[in-house]
């Protein structure tokens, strides 16, 4: 039996400074991301300042885990990934589990938040929500992406 090719979509990840201050989890995590089906389709090591954090999670300013979260993710090294699959955000989300860490042990053990994440604050990753969050965040991270223009060509982007 062969399977339509179905169309492919890109999502943004981030390994947070939990993760990539574990080599051994990092792995692990990338391997399994390999595992279900999606492609690296570029990768950056970064660190972000507190300024960086703080534009990345402007929408949730004025909310009580703010100032916590924005002091995390610029507390050490974070690598993000573009991830391309069918549905890809959607699949990415699936994996990653809830965001809510407590909730996440309990309902979805296996995901990799039910096995890495170690609070609401050090929860392992971030994954696009929508399309359009997901070309924001990709242009944030890899301004030099040319979005459009690998989904003009499906994935067929030459340098
Ligand atoms: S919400 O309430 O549904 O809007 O929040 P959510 O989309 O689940 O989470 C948005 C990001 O905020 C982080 N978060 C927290 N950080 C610190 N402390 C607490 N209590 C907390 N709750 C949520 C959460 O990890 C999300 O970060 P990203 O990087 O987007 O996963």
């Amino acid at each position: 039996m062969c399977k339509v090719r179905q169309s492919l979509q890109l999502t943004m990840a981030l390994l947070k400074p939990d993760v990539i201050a574990n080599p051994i989890v990092a792995t692990e995590i990338k391997e399994t991301i390999l595992r279900n089906g999606f492609f690296f389709v570029q990768s950056r090591y970064l660190r972000l300042n507190r300024q960086k954090a703080e534009e990345f999670y402007q929408e949730h300013k004025g909310r009580f885990f703010y100032n916590r979260l924005v002091s995390f993710m610029s507390s050490g090294p974070i690598s993000a990934h573009i991830l391309v699959r069918d549905d890809a955000i959607r699949h990415w989300r699936q994996l990653m589990g809830p965001t809510k860490v407590f909730k996440t042990v309990y309902e979805c053990p296996n995901s990799l938040r039910g096995r890495f994440g170690l609070t609401d604050t050090r929860n392992s990753m971030h994954g696009s929500d929508s399309e359009p969050t997901a070309e924001r965040e990709i242009a944030f991270f890899f301004p030099e992406f040319d979005i459009a223009r690998w989904y003009a060509k499906d994935g067929e982007y030459f340098l």
